[in-house]
């Protein structure tokens, strides 16, 4: 299997695929019970895709919103239902940015770094909440609390700097706002709920 994570080229996985490489050769295996909790997926949202090609890109993104991520089992599932190589849905999903590879925090910050953000702020942001957590853009806290991810625009340049908390969007974000709202994460929500004023949202799911 592809290293997770490692991002290949499709050429390169069906290249592999016609040599008949090492992982290639492995992907033919006999078949093995699957994860469970993939197995339940594919049995359930997995099963109602026609099995086409074109079906690929839509079982992974509908694998990732049902498990989180994309484990092994899920592409070998999806290599499966469609009647393909592993090797060539591992390709295929790692040449998209949008696929992960790792299990996620229980909480997402997602900071924008793309130029409207940038030059308002987000490259400091970013470097003090990766201070702060321990852990750079794309990785886990050890504990499995927070996932730190960045992305070059959600769309709302106008409320720069922006960053995502789970669903949530914030608007004109600094250091000091994320910082508290890490702390917040990692130690637990407020006792009585309440999100500090000091973070003004925009709604939830990522605007466009
Ligand atoms: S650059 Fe950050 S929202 Fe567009």
């Amino acid at each position: 299997m592809t290293e997770p994570g490692r991002r290949v080229s499709y050429g390169k996985a069906v290249r592999g695929i016609e040599a008949g490489g090492p992982s290639a050769r492995a992907s033919r295996g006999p078949g093995r019970r699957l994860d469970p909790e993939v197995e339940q997926w594919l049995a359930g949202a997995g099963a109602a895709f026609p099995r086409s090609r074109s079906s690929l890109i839509p079982m992974l993104q509908s694998a990732q919103s049902g498990l989180g991520y994309l484990p092994g089992d899920a592409m070998t599932a999806i290599a499966r239902h469609l009647v393909v190589s592993p090797v060539v849905v591992e390709g295929v999903a790692s040449f998209y940015a949008q696929f992960r590879f790792h299990r996620p925090g229980r909480h997402r910050i997602t900071v924008c770094t793309g130029t409207a953000c940038y030059v308002r702020g987000s490259g400091k942001l970013l470097d003090d909440v990766q201070a702060d957590l321990g852990i750079r853009s794309g990785e886990t806290t050890a504990d499995g609390a927070v996932s730190l991810e960045s992305v070059s625009c959600f769309g709302a340049c106008a409320l720069a700097p922006v960053v995502v908390v789970d669903d949530e969007v914030l608007r004109q974000q600094t250091g000091e706002m994320v910082r508290k709202l890490v702390k917040d994460l990692v130690s637990g929500p407020p006792a009585d709920g309440s999100r500090d004023e000091a973070s003004p949202t925009i709604g939830r799911g990522v605007p466009g």
